[in-house]
């Protein structure tokens, strides 16, 4: 019988003394097996119609509803940080039952892909693309006589919407519907409008979660009825989601995306054993506003926590993570450089 908290190590043959190599600064360093660098990072960014007006979006500190005309210094910081990809999602003024401003030439995504292109062209420019920020039902697309999402309906609007982007000069294009069919329905369309260089990053594998709460609020594209559970996934099922995936490559997605991240790090492994394209993971807006109200109370390490949760989703099998936290997590990286 020992009072000691850990076991005295002596009796253990040599070998199992794995911890040897952690004794040492040096040695942790050159055995890391998974690197997270700003690189791997994609900022989301919120762009609403008007003018001069940046709106904080409380639950999701630091982040905020930007006009095109104030961007600026986001882009510029993204840039300097070294993040290579940001991703939009558009706040339209006004909403209607087809979700028609996704489409418009005016709408804000269009005009901050302009903005962006202009004022840093290496910057890859991500466009979302889904009807229900624009829809005043809040629903993916157009809806048929039992409310559900119409999907031959939807599926030319998606692609109009990716044109529009494309036309706007976006290089990549990301539907985030989950509907059967929304990639091919794009690359045909892409392609017919000469975009045949703009790629498509498919939120192919996107779950039915409580942890887009925070994302809606912001968008204001919570349901007015109804849930999104007719198209996205169960929760509890893994092989349907690589089979979503997997689907999704053949209709021709340059990019699998796996949505959220943290809760769903068996599926980002299970999707990357499966599929050679290159994989992001989405930290969605819930998993960011968990951690943050947490830290804020005093009861996590912002830093420490985030960086945890980033480099396990990349140790999981993701190149590339969307995350709220890509400014503050590429100045961290920097710093320990
Ligand atoms: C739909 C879309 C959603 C998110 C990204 N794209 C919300 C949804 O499916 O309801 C969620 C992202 C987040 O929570 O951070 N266009
Ligand atoms: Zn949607």
């Amino acid at each position: 019988f020992t009072t000691e908290t850990t076991p005295s190590q002596t009796s253990l043959p040599p070998a199992a003394r794995v911890g040897r190599l952690r004794r040492n600064a040096a040695a942790r360093r050159m055995l890391v097996e998974t690197l997270l660098r700003p690189e791997h990072l994609i900022l989301p960014l919120f762009v609403k119609d008007g003018a001069d007006e940046v709106k904080p979006i409380a639950s999701l500190p630091g982040h905020a509803q930007w006009t095109v005309d104030r961007l600026d210094s986001e882009i510029d910081e993204a840039v300097a940080l070294g993040i290579p990809a940001v991703l939009l999602f558009g706040i339209p003024d006004h909403k209607d039952d087809g979700g028609s401003g996704a489409w418009s030439e005016h709408g804000p995504v269009p005009r901050a892909i302009a903005r962006i292109k202009e004022r840093a062209p290496q910057l890859l420019v991500i466009a979302d693309v889904c009807l229900c920020e624009y829809t005043a039902h809040g629903h993916c697309g157009t809806l048929d006589a039992r409310g559900g999402v119409d999907l031959d309906a939807t599926l030319p609007l998606l692609a109009r919407t990716a044109v529009a982007y494309a036309d706007a000069g976006c290089d990549v294009v990301a539907p985030s519907a989950m509907l059967d069919g929304m990639v091919s329905a794009i690359r045909s369309a892409l392609d017919a409008a000469g975009h045949q260089d703009v790629a498509i990053l498919s939120y192919s594998t996107k779950y039915a979660s409580a942890m887009y709460g925070p994302f809606r609020e912001a968008v204001a594209s919570a349901p007015a009825f109804g849930d999104r559970q007719g198209h996205q996934l169960p929760a509890a099922n893994a092989r349907e989601a690589v089979r979503e995936a997997l689907r999704d490559e053949a209709e021709g997605a340059d990019m699998l995306m796996v949505k959220p991240a943290g809760a769903y790090l068996d599926i980002i492994h299970r999707v990357h054993r499966r599929s050679q394209l290159p994989l992001a993971a989405y930290q969605v807006s819930g998993e960011y506003a968990m951690l943050e109200a947490a830290a804020q109370r005093g009861w996590l390490d912002r830093r420490a926590a985030a960086l945890e949760t980033l480099v396990a989703i990349r140790r999981a099998g993701a190149d590339l993570i969307i995350t709220y936290y890509a400014k503050d997590a590429a100045r961290w990286l920097r710093e320990s450089a």
